[in-house]
Formats: structure tokens, sequence, C-alpha cells
């Protein structure tokens, strides 16, 4: 029996730049491989209906449905319309996520608001939108995507980001404590150097000459810093958030999965 039958799975950031595969898009189709429907949400909506068509090619149930995080109005919307389409959630998946280069001393303002602004809702609110279903039901779990830098500095300056990737940590901390009692638990995924569009969509930006890029050489390089050998895939994080969302997690909350190859363990 499928892990997940008979569970709905809203997952945020369901889709992914330029046809690529992302940590989200990944999630969905792993949990929907596991016998849960999705409801893939993403700002893009074509981007929302490609996993959404893999999905079903698979055999699986999906429905996209296009919203900002950021807002609360679109927010609440699309909760209603998961709720209205597939008549529960079981499973949320924050999984939106936006990077920018940064130190202490050159991060615009500019940057600072957008890394704030959209990492912290993009987990506070489908939480604060979701929970009162999941209370009315006493069960429920949240998985928000955060990252091994919101632990320590790996090595380039991303000073805005790693702070709101930590601030995700204290927050699913403090959500777990919170709904505990009715049933819900909330768990952070913490993922090393993984090969999505954003990650190289930021080796672009910050490169002098993006045209001369050596894919191949980069991962080389990147692989030998990871204690098991490899850059990792977004169906690496999409199994730890399978696990996460199974009964077989059903004693786990409060707490990180890292997903990194050790990379965390070498200082
Ligand atoms: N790639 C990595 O190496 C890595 C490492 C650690 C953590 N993460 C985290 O994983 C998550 C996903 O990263 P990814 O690399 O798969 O990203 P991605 O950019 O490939 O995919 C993210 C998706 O989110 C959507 N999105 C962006 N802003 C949105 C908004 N305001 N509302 C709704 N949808 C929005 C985008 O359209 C895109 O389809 C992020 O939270 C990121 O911080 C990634």
């Amino acid at each position: 029996m499928a892990r997940l039958y008979g569970k709905v799975a809203l997952v945020t950031g369901a889709g992914a730049m330029n046809g690529g595969m992302g940590n989200g898009k990944a999630t969905a189709i792993r949990l929907a491989q596991e016998g849960a429907t999705i409801c893939a949400l993403d700002l893009h909506l074509p981007a929302a209906e490609e996993t959404c068509e893999i999905i079903r090619a698979d055999g699986g149930k999906a429905i996209a449905l296009s919203a900002d995080v950021t807002h609360e109005d679109q927010v609440k919307q699309a909760v209603a319309d998961c709720l209205s389409a597939l008549g529960q959630i079981d499973i949320l998946q924050n999984n939106v996520g936006i990077l920018k280069t940064g130190g202490a001393m050159d991060s615009t303002v500019e940057d600072w608001d957008a890394l704030v602004h959209v990492n912290m809702k993009a987990v506070f609110l489908p939480t604060k939108h979701v929970l009162p279903h999941f209370v009315d039901r006493g069960a429920g779990v949240v998985t928000n995507i955060s990252s091994i830098a919101g632990l320590r500095y790996l090595g380039t300056p991303y000073i805005g980001y790693n702070a709101t990737k930590g601030s995700i940590i204290s927050y699913t901390r403090n959500l777990a404590a919170e709904v505990a009692p009715h049933g819900i638990r909330a768990n952070a995924i913490l993922p090393g150097f993984i090969d999505t569009p954003m990650a190289r969509d930021i080796t672009v930006q910050n490169s002098e000459d993006p045209g001369a890029i050596d894919w191949d050489a980069l991962d080389r390089q990147r692989a030998a810093r990871i204690p098991l050998g490899r850059v990792g895939t977004p169906w690496d994080v999409a199994n730890a958030a399978v696990f996460l969302a199974s009964d077989e997690a059903s004693y786990i909350t409060g707490t990180e999965i890292t997903v990194d190859g050790g990379v965390s363990c070498r200082v």
C-alpha cells in the first residue's frame, strides 16, 4: 500500500523555472507516487500545471493553483480553492524560497527586505491559513524547507538568505510546540547543495561570464566539498519530505532533517 494513500498534499513552489526539476516539483511528484493527491501551487501557473501533468502521466491525481505565497488574500483563496476541489488537506509542504547574494556590508536594503518578505511569509502565511483546517481535523503535517545555510556560514556571503533560513528553523520549532496538542506535526528539511534551477540561476547571476561556466567542472568542485561525494538532487529532498509526511514519522515533530551529503558535519 502506498504510504500516503488517501492523503491530500498542498505543495507551494511546486513548479520549477525553465521546465527544470526543483525541490517542490520533485516533492509533489514523490508525494503523488506514494498515493497523495496533490495541490501544486506556484506563482507561475504553467509551471504548476507542468508538475500536475507529470503526476497524471504517472497515474496520480493533481490540481494546479496559481498564487503568490507572500500575499495573504491569495493564500487564503488558494487554501479555500484546494479545500473545495479536494475536500481536505493533510500535508502542507512550504517550499518557496528565494536566494540573493550579499554580506553584512554589501547587502542592499531592497535585497534584505525581499528575502525577509518572501522567505518568512512563505512559511508563515500558508501555515496560518491551513492550520484552522488541521485543528478542526485534529491532524496534519507541516514541512518547511529551510537550508543548512540557516545553521552556519558555508563559504559564500549570503547573510540575508542564511538569516531567513535560520529563522525558519526557529519558526518551525515554535510551531511544533504550539500545535502538537492538536495532533499536528511540524518539521524542517535543511537541504545542502542541491542541483536545481534556482541554484544554477544564482551561479549565473554571480558569474562575470555566464556563457563560460563549465557546469561539469563546477559539479566536480562542489562534489569534492561533500563527504558523500556528490551534489544532491531534488529527489533527495523529496524523499525526506515523503518520510516526514508519512505515519512512519508520527513521533517526529519540532526537528530538522539535513539532506546535505554530510556537508554540515565538516567545519
Ligand atoms: N537548490 C538548493 O541548493 C537549495 C538548498 C537549500 C535550500 N533550498 C530551498 O529549497 C526551496 C526550493 O528551492 P529550489 O531550488 O527548488 O527553487 P526553484 O526556484 O527551482 O523553485 C521554486 C518555485 O517556487 C516558485 N515561487 C517563487 N516565489 C514564489 C511565490 N512568492 N509564491 C509562489 N511560488 C513562488 C517559483 O516560481 C518556482 O517554481 C527554497 O526554499 C530554497 O531556499 C534550495
